[in-house]
């Protein structure tokens, strides 16, 4: 099959159901008809998003994005329309095959793309080379086995100049082969950078490779890991090692685990644990968290068990502290990260820590209890405020009792001193509850306003298409003219009109779609007059009338063919009487 029909499109959407598919990448809530999440399309922190299983269709109040399940897979996984309609079909076990030039958006940077996959497969072919065979051994005494190799893919670089080779061979030009952090120019010539190296990829959130992060692993006494550098892609801050796999196993578990290395992410993928991902050994940005809150709510901190990882456990909370996050924490004896302890200590003991993290409050007690005097009044109230946000925070009224008694018991003061002190911060908690609150439209005048109605009525009462495109047929603003036109070819072609089927029609013109359903979803009155519809075309008509007499006008300015004038003015006198 080429490209799926229109009709084979619609036929695929009926089988289905937008709440499963999206349920795949979003965490949903339902609240009365509709279900709820955080808007993968913005830096969302709270549920902007709806998902309708009535409507099937997707919108989020915040930013605005909208549309089918199509729209919403292609969006979420940034590949082509079509692409998104062979996955949703596939779920759904329908067999579609597009065509491959269906299959590539075109993106600019998908050279970039190319070297990055290209390097990844020559990487880990040069590991199951002869010439990898010390690299393999050392894989192996680090426990690493064919498997993990592989679904990490997991490879070697040597230390020669064969990769630039194929890659020039293959027709990329050197500035870009420089740019993308592969290969370096030295007079004139062009090398490999990684030398003998084991290379893991890093992966953007879609799995999509953007670089590498290549480890010494004999003999080599520089620097343990070399990463590629910054690039237009690869932003270390901006992304999470192993987010496109933990993804579904953090949906499925409602629970993310955040290591630093990317050798812990491997070490506990070998003993089952999935969802999981790392930091990269960097202080945690407000990118990161966005990524993480969109799937997620509940994150088990787990650094290093030295005072480094102590501090980024310390750094996460802090700029988390303003995301509705349960965070508990895992600390690790003697200083090790979660590969060292899983090797030394076993898988059990691992499974044990996991399961029995610190909620964050008594993390936090137990780091401030350490250096304070209980005796002393002032430490003890500084303490107490600095323990009530996070006691704020805590919505199981059950869990709450439990963690004041605690609180109550080792400062020796009473509970309800403790809840009155701290039901300053639970009410202002409650408070910021949020409230979704719509954007008002920018630049609303009554000719905008009017093409609103225009629209909202033609999508409610067909027999007003044919009327619009007969009287008016335009509007001023383009994207809600390119609207009506798709309407009215739309009804002409299939001779009715509804939302679902026509959404399908625009494939992936996002804009359009967005203003549809924003306009679809204004509190206009459901019913209407013909005395109303006219006023509205009137309301248009004297816009473009308005906009061609200042343009006559101007013409008219700088005319200086006598003919001509009195053309042009006879002209305005015409449409100044259409006005009125
Ligand atoms: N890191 C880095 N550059 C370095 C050292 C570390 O980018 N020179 C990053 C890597 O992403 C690494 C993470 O920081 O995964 C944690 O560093 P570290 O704890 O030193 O690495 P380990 O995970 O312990 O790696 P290994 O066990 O291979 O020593
Ligand atoms: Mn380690």
């Amino acid at each position: 099959m080429n490209k799926p029909s229109y009709e084979e499109i619609l036929n695929i959407q009926k089988k289905i159901n937008i709440v499963d598919i999206v349920r795949d990448y979003v965490p949903l809530v339902q609240k009365g008809k509709n279900y709820f999440g955080i808007c993968p399309f913005h830096d969302d922190h709270n549920p902007s998003m709806s998902v309708s299983n009535e409507k099937q269709m997707y919108k989020c109040f915040v930013c605005g994005a909208a549309g089918n399940v199509f729209n919403f897979v292609k969006d979420y996984n940034k590949i082509s329309y079509y692409e998104a309609v062979q996955e949703v079909a596939n779920k759904v076990g329908i067999n579609i095959k597009i065509d491959k030039n269906l299959k590539t958006q075109e993106n600019k940077f998908q050279k970039q793309y190319d070297i990055y996959d290209i390097s990844n497969k020559f990487y880990q072919n040069n590991l199951n080379t002869n010439l990898g065979k010390i690299a393999r051994s050392y894989l192996k005494d680090r426990l690493i086995n064919e498997e993990i190799i592989k679904h990490f893919e997991i490879g070697l670089s040597f230390n020669d100049n064969n990769l630039t080779k194929l890659l020039k061979n293959k027709g990329f030009d050197d500035d870009l082969l420089v740019k993308s952090g592969i290969c370096v120019k030295n007079n004139n010539s062009i090398y490999d950078i990684y030398r003998d190296r084991i290379m893991f990829p890093l992966w953007d959130i879609n799995g999509k490779t953007i670089g590498f992060s290549g480890r010494i692993y004999e003999g080599n006494d520089s620097s343990k890991y070399i990463n590629t550098m910054e690039t237009d892609i690869f932003k270390k801050g901006s992304l999470l090692y192993n987010y496109h796999n933990a993804r579904e196993f953090v949906l499925k578990e409602n629970k993310l685990i955040i290591v630093e290395g990317f050798m812990d992410v491997i070490r506990l993928y070998s003993i089952g644990v999935y969802n999981v991902v790392a930091s990269m050994g960097t202080a945690i940005t407000k990118e990161q968290i966005s990524l993480i809150r969109k799937i997620t709510n509940n994150v088990v901190l787990m650094f290093d068990g030295d005072s480094a990882g102590e501090k980024a456990t310390n750094s996460f909370i802090e700029v988390s502290k303003d995301v509705d996050f349960d965070i508990s924490v895992v600390r690790l004896e003697e200083d090790l990260d979660p590969d060292d302890y899983i090797i030394k200590k076993g898988k059990e003991k691992m499974i044990y820590h996991l399961n029995n993290a610190k909620s964050l409050i008594d993390y936090k007690l137990n780091k401030e209890k350490k250096n304070l005097d209980i005796n002393n009044g002032e430490e003890v109230s500084r303490f107490i405020n600095k323990i009530a946000p996070s006691l704020s925070k805590i919505n199981d009224d059950i869990a709450l009792e439990v963690e004041i008694n605690k609180l109550a018991k080792m400062i020796g003061l009473s509970v309800d001193l403790i809840k009155s002190r701290i039901k300053k911060d639970v009410q202002i908690n409650k408070k910021s509850d949020r409230i979704v609150i719509r954007p008002t439209r920018k630049g609303e005048n009554k000719y905008n306003k009017a093409s609103k109605l225009i629209l909202f009525n033609m999508i409610r009462h067909n027999n007003l298409i044919l009327y619009y495109y007969n009287n008016l047929c335009y509007l001023p603003d383009e994207i809600d003219r390119n609207l009506a036109n798709e309407i009215v070819l739309f009804y002409k072609k299939y001779e009715s009109f509804n939302i679902n089927d026509f959404i399908v029609y625009l494939e992936d013109k996002n804009n359009l779609i967005n203003r549809l359903v924003e306009i679809d979803e204004l509190n206009y009155s459901e019913n209407y007059t013909m005395e109303e519809i006219d006023s509205y075309f009137k309301t248009i008509k004297e816009y473009s009338n308005k906009n061609q007499i200042e343009e006559l006008k101007k013409k008219l300015k700088n005319e200086t063919n006598d003919v001509v004038r009195k053309e042009l003015a006879k002209k305005i006198e015409v449409l100044i009487k259409e006005c009125k």
